[in-house]
């Protein structure tokens, strides 16, 4: 069952619970569903480390999805920017996603900048306790710089594009992530055996 439920606009709907509950999905797939939401800058290497670990759990037959903006944002989110306003409205879509994936027992792979805390906090908050595992990548700001993969920061840096995060909009770091990633430190494979070791040591790739 959802651990929160919003209070819809119209009064003339109805909450239907599912034939197939959580648990036996769960059963089904061998493992547990979670949300694993990586948050970092733009080259910092969130949807590197997330594919790695997508491949990873998928070798492991486990049911796996990843969204990263390359899905979302020509689609679901086409509408959206990157105001503050926008990237909440972004976070808060994503994060209903990722509540319905999870709760078909699916680990969820989230790759967002998603640079306000209370965004990340607001998904936190609509998932299960535990469901939620915030992963920080946490390159520093020069390395994903010099990275430049899209050649944004380039950009960035001529005024080109407007509240590019790390150079003129804000980056606010996880106070307690669940896991931390040095991807200046370590190479694509240890970071991702890292994230497999915290969902082993937690369970999350037991059977229910
Ligand atoms: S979020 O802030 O709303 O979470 P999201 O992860 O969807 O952002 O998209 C970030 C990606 O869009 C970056 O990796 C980068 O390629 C691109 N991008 C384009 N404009 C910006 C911007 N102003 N700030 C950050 N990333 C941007």
């Amino acid at each position: 069952m959802f651990a929160q439920l919003m209070q819809p606009k119209s009064q003339n709907i109805t909450w239907h619970p599912s034939h197939l509950e959580r648990v036996e999905r769960e059963r089904l797939h061998g493992h547990r569903g979670a949300t694993l939401w990586f948050t970092g800058l733009s080259g910092s290497g969130k949807s590197t480390v997330a594919r790695r670990v997508e491949q990873l759990l998928s070798e492991r037959r486990a049911y796996v999805y990843t969204l990263d903006g390359d899905k979302v944002r020509y689609g679901l989110c086409s509408d959206l920017g990157f105001s503050a306003a926008d990237r909440s409205e972004n976070i808060r879509r994503i994060g209903e996603v990722c509540k319905l994936f999870t709760d078909a027992g699916t680990l969820t792979l989230a790759a967002f900048v998603s640079p306000y805390r209370e965004d990340r906090n607001r998904v936190r908050a609509i998932l299960p306790a535990g469901d939620f595992i915030e992963i920080y990548v946490a390159a520093e700001l020069s390395v994903c710089e010099s990275r430049d993969p899209k050649g944004l920061y380039k950009k960035a840096r001529a005024g080109e594009i407007a509240d590019f995060t790390g150079i003129s909009a804000p980056y606010e770091a996880p106070e307690q992530p669940e896991i931390t990633l040095s991807t200046h430190e370590e190479d694509v494979d240890a970071s991702a055996q890292r994230v497999l070791a915290y969902l082993e040591r937690t369970g999350a790739l037991a059977a229910a």
